[in-house]
This record gives structure tokens, C-alpha cells and sequence, in this order.
């Protein structure tokens, strides 16, 4: 078997996958780029794997898992959180933790309401019917990243227009490369013009922090940052907002559960984080130790694979997993990984999904899909799962 096998039914995973689940949960696969590893499809498997410090999450070392086809990176030569082992990660991620509690995000909020708003009234103002795609889902989780890094406002135009080249999919490599180009320049001329006189934001802070510890502000550090920022929070939030209006439409007993009784959405936000689990790719690791997982042996320099979508309809942890029930108390999902890597913007995620939710279906009641449910174009071909276009009216 090589991975990633596609979703064949748009809420559910791969019934091969549901198989190994219950037949053989540690099993031997292929990776696109040609290494063998072990994948894990048990809730229990995924979280000892991402909770244990012996798999390295190093994906220059050689004989990493990678789940896309790579260009060759030389070992160490990446500064991505995402890609740090203790002892770099810890210190790297306590950092910049601070710009993601609870009480950071509940200070966006009012600002990520008026992103959100401004959008609605935008689409309610345009032709019927709309893209939910690009009036709302891919154009809030830029701004709120926009809010995030101290963007100016003139300038919001030209960063959300480079962010979405480089996640739409029929961008060619160039538009890709233009666009990742144009962002990093722009990330390094915004850090340095805060350097003088440091501003109360996340670059701001990050730069009186490392000048407070004694250094100078590494500016190529900050601009790997904002750009991890703006990748790691954008694609996934924008998908998760397509999915989740899509499956409450779908499921209308389920959202009128949220219409009368708003503090029931942070419980549908986590079952729509537990039913979709859209990071279809996986999450790898290698082994730097020989490791036991699920009565398996795992020898040091071989690869393992967290399918976190499988793990997530894994019936001991989630009873009928494939119904979908806003009340079931499904926060120990593993939609945003677990451990050391945790996804450091879950708080801001959940900001996001919970107030267009909210502000979506009591603005627009009769919100529903233009098209049947077989035309909605899903993205069972991409490493993120989500929808390409979502054509609604009202
Ligand atoms: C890490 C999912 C939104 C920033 C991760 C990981 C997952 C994930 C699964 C772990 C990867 C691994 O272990 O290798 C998601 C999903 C999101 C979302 C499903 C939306 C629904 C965001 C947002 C931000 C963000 C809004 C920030 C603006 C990050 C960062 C990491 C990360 C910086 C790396 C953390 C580390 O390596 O220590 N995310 N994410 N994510 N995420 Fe998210």
C-alpha cells in the first residue's frame, strides 16, 4: 500500500484505513517520497507517537517519512517550528506561546467579529448565489493573521491577495514561487521597520524579547515565523470553515441544536474539528530509538505515520463515530496533533470557527447550498482536506 489513500466518501475516511484500524493498527506502507514507515491508525498509537520525544520531527534528517514529495533540504538547514526537536523546539515554541492563550485570542475577538461581519455584509450585498470560499473561508483566517502580525491596513490588500495565489490550486510553480517570494520580502521589510521602535505586537513583543535577552532581533527568524504563521493558520482554518458550514447545512436537527442555544457552538466546533480531522496527509515522525507502539517493535531510523482522520473515528474513543452529534464532547480529538507540536494556534482556530458560525446562520437563516451535494467539489486529492468551492444562497 502506498499513502495517502483518498477519501472515497466526503465524511468518512478511507474504508482501507477503517480496516487496518480494526484488523492490523500498526502497519507497513509506502510514503510518497519512496521511504517505507509504519502507520498508526488507533487513537491511543497517534498520541504515544506524538507525545514521545524519541521520534524526531526533523524532516531534513535522512530516512524521514515525508508525506509530499520534497525538494532535497540539507539536515538542519530549516528554522521551522514545525520541524524542531528538543532541545531547539521547546525554547523556540515558549517564546512566542504568550501571542496564543486564551487571553491573547479573547483580545482579538472583537477584531476578528469585525472581519467577520464585514465579509457577510460584503456577500449579502453581492450576487446570489455566492462562493462561500472566497467571500468568507479564505479571506477571514488572512486578516485575522493580518490582525496577528501588525499588517497595516493598506497594506492588507496585497498580503491576502499573495496568500491566496499560493494556496489556490491551479496556481502553476511559478505563481507559487512569485508569491512566496513577494511574501517573505514583504514579512523582512515589516520587521524591519519595527525595529526602531518595537510596536505592541506579535513582532513587536518578539523583537524587545530577544533584544531583553541579550541578543540583537533576528530578523530571519521572525520573517520563517510570520510566514509558518501565515501557512500553518490559513489553509487548515480556511477549510475547516467551508467543511463546517457545509456539514451543518448537511445536518439541520444538529445546527438548529446551535442556533437556539449559541453555547452549545464550541461543542460543534470541536465535533466538526473530530468528523472532518482534515489533515489527510498524516503526521510523521522517526523513530531515534527502537520504540514498542500497539505490541510492534519500531527500530531506531524507521518512519511512523499518525493518520490523526482515523484516529479520529476510532470507535473505543468515539462511540459511532461516523454520526455526527454536536453533543457528544468530542474535544480529545486529534485534529490538532498532540505534544510537543500541538498546533499553537488551536485557541485562535476555535476563535475563528466558533464566530462565523455564530454570526453566519443568525445573520443569514436560510443559508444553504445552490448546488446538490454531489457537485460540491472536495478536496480528496490534497494533503489537507477540505472544498474547493462552496456555492451557497439564501
Ligand atoms: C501545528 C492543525 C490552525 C499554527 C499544527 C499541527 C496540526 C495543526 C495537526 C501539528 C503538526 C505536527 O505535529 O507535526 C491545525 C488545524 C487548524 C490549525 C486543523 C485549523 C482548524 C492554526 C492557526 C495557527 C496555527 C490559526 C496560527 C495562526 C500552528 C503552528 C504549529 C501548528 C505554529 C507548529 C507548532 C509546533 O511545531 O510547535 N497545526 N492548525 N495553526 N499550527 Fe496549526
Amino acid at each position: 500500500m502506498t499513502l495517502p489513500l483518498t477519501r472515497t466518501c466526503p465524511h468518512a475516511p478511507n474504508p482501507e484505513y477503517l480496516r487496518l484500524q480494526e484488523e492490523e493498527p500498526v502497519y507497513r506502507a509506502m510514503t510518497p517520497s519512496g521511504v517505507e514507515a509504519w502507520v498508526l491508525t488507533r487513537h491511543e498509537d497517534i498520541r504515544i507517537m506524538l507525545s514521545d520525544p524519541r521520534f524526531s520531527a526533523d524532516r531534513t534528517k535522512p530516512g524521514f517519512p515525508s508525506l509530499f514529495a520534497m525538494p532535497q533540504v540539507k539536515a538542519g538547514s530549516v528554522r521551522s517550528l514545525l520541524f524542531m526537536d528538543p532541545p531547539e523546539h521547546g525554547p523556540a515554541r515558549r517564546a512566542v506561546l504568550g501571542e496564543f492563550t486564551v487571553k491573547r485570542v479573547a483580545e482579538l475577538r472583537p477584531r476578528i467579529h469585525r472581519i467577520v461581519h464585514e465579509h457577510i455584509d460584503a456577500m449579502l450585498a453581492g450576487p446570489r448565489p455566492a462562493d462561500l470560499v472566497r467571500a468568507l473561508a479564505l479571506p477571514v483566517p488572512s486578516l485575522v493573521v493580518c490582525e496577528l502580525l501588525g499588517v497595516p491596513f493598506a497594506d492588507h490588500e496585497f498580503f491576502t491577495e499573495r496568500a491566496t495565489t499560493l494556496l489556490k490550486r491551479d496556481t502553476p510553480p511559478e505563481g507559487r514561487g512569485q508569491a512566496i517570494g513577494d511574501l517573505r520580502s514583504y514579512l523582512d521589510e515589516l520587521v524591519a521597520g519595527k525595529e526602531a521602535d518595537p510596536p505592541d505586537d506579535l513582532f513587536g513583543r518578539q523583537i524587545r524579547k530577544q533584544r531583553e535577552a541579550g541578543g540583537k532581533a533576528d530578523r530571519e527568524a521572525l520573517v520563517s515565523l510570520g510566514f509558518l504563521l501565515l501557512l500553518a493558520g490559513h489553509e487548515t482554518t480556511t477549510n475547516m470553515i467551508s467543511l463546517g458550514v457545509f456539514g451543518l447545512l448537511r445536518h439541520p436537527a444538529q445546527l438548529a441544536v446551535i442556533r437556539a442555544d449559541p453555547a452549545k457552538t464550541p461543542g460543534a466546533v470541536e465535533e466538526l474539528l473530530r468528523y472532518y480531522s482534515i489533515i489527510d496527509a498524516g503526521i510523521s515522525r522517526l523513530a531515534l530509538d527502537d520504540i514498542e507502539i500497539g505490541g510492534v517493535r519500531i527500530k531506531a531510523g524507521e518512519g511512523v505515520v499518525g493518520l490523526p482522520h482515523v484516529a479520529d473515528h476510532d470507535p473505543e474513543v468515539f462511540p459511532d463515530p461516523l454520526r455526527f452529534d454536536v453533543e457528544r464532547g468530542a474535544r480529545h480529538h486529534l485534529a490538532f496533533g498532540f505534544g510537543a507540536h500541538q498546533c499553537l494556534g488551536h485557541n485562535l482556530a476555535r476563535a475563528e470557527l466558533q464566530i462565523v458560525f455564530d454570526a453566519l446562520f443568525a445573520r443569514i437563516p436560510d443559508l444553504r447550498l445552490a448546488v446538490s451535494e454531489d457537485q460540491v467539489p472536495f478536496k480528496s486529492d490534497a494533503n489537507v482536506y477540505g472544498i474547493y468551492e462552496l456555492p451557497v444562497t439564501w
